[in-house]
C-alpha cells in the first residue's frame, strides 16, 4: 500500500526555520518507522537527519514524535497508526533541534547526571566481590532499572515545556531508582537535590510522561514515590516501595 510520510525538517546551515518535506511510499503494516526512515534516507533524500543504533529498543536513540505521540521508531510500525492519512514525524519537543529529528540531548542528560545516578557505597573496596541485593530489594527498583534514557517521557511533559530548568520525569525516575536501591549510600544527597527549587514538586501528575514511556515504566508512580520520601523522609522506605508497585500489584491482582 502507499502511505504518505510527512516529516519534519531543519537544517540551519540550509534555512532558518523548520519546514516539512513529504514522502510517498509503498510499504506494509509490519516495517518500522525506522525503516521507513533508513529507505527515505538511503534511495530518496540522503539529507535527512535522524539517530538510531540498535534498532531493537535498547539504546534509546531513535526517540521522536510519530503521529502526534513519543514514540522509538525502532518500536513503532506503519500499522499503528490504521487508516490512510499521512503519517507526521517531527523531533522532540522541548529540547533545541540541531538538524531534522535530532536533538540535542545534552540538557537532559546533564538533568539526569545532576540526581547522582549512581551506587555509592563507601565501605566496600575495589577488587572485593560483587555488592549484592536481595530479590525482594531488587524487585522494589526493577521497573525503574529498565529505562533507556531515551527521554520520551521528558519530552512529552508540558510542565518540562513550560519551565526548561525542571528536572523532568527521566531524571526523577533515575532519582526514584537510585534512592530505593538498599546498597546506596549517598541516597539523602539524591533527596535533597530532588526536593529544590526545580525538582518534583514541579511535577503536576499530568501523566503524559507514563502513556509515553516505550518501556512501560510506570514513571508516574516514581514520580509520586520520591513525592512521598520528601515528604515523610527516606526512613518510610516501605510506604516507598508500597507506591512504586502499586500499579504491579495491582495487574497481580487482576491476574
Ligand atoms: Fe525513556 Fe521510559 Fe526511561 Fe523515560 S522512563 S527515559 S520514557 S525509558
Ligand atoms: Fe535503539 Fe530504537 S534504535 S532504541
Amino acid at each position: 500500500m502507499l502511505r504518505v510520510f510527512r516529516i519534519q525538517r531543519f537544517n540551519p546551515e540550509r534555512e532558518p526555520n523548520q519546514w516539512v518535506d513529504e514522502y510517498t511510499l509503498e510499504v506494509n503494516e509490519d516495517d518500522k518507522i525506522l525503516d521507513i526512515l533508513l529507505k527515505i534516507r538511503d534511495e530518496v533524500d540522503t539529507t535527512l537527519g535522524f539517530r538510531a543504533s540498535c534498532a531493537h529498543g535498547v539504546c534509546g536513540s531513535d526517540g521522536m514524535m510519530i503521529d502526534g505521540l513519543n514514540r522509538l521508531a525502532c518500536q513503532t510500525f506503519v500499522g499503528d497508526i490504521p487508516g490512510r492519512k499521512p503519517i507526521n514525524i517531527a523531533p522532540l519537543k522541548g529540547v533545541p533541534v540541531e538538524k531534522d529529528l535530532i536533538v540535542d540531548m545534552d540538557p537532559l542528560l546533564d538533568k539526569v547526571k545532576s540526581v547522582n545516578p549512581w551506587v555509592v557505597a563507601k565501605e566496600h573496596k575495589a577488587g572485593e566481590r560483587e555488592l549484592l541485593m536481595s530479590q525482594e530489594d531488587f524487585e522494589k527498583i526493577e521497573d525503574m532499572t529498565k529505562c533507556i534514557w531515551c527521554s520520551c517521557c521528558t519530552t512529552s511533559c508540558p510542565s518540562l515545556w513550560s519551565d526548561s530548568d525542571y528536572l523532568g520525569p527521566q531524571a526523577l525516575v533515575m532519582a526514584a531508582r537510585f534512592i530505593l536501591d538498599t546498597r546506596n549510600e549517598d541516597a539523602e544527597k539524591i533527596i535533597e537535590k530532588v526536593g529544590g527549587l526545580d525538582g518534583v514538586f514541579r511535577c503536576h501528575t499530568i501523566g503524559n510522561c507514563t502513556d509515553a514511556c516505550p518501556r512501560d515504566i510506570d514513571v508516574t508512580g516514581a514520580i509520586a514515590a520520591v513525592k512521598k520520601v520528601l515528604l515523610q523522609g527516606i526512613d518510610n522506605e516501605d510506604k516507598f516501595s508500597n507506591i512504586v508497585w502499586e500499579k504491579g500489584d495491582e495487574k497481580e491482582q487482576q491476574g
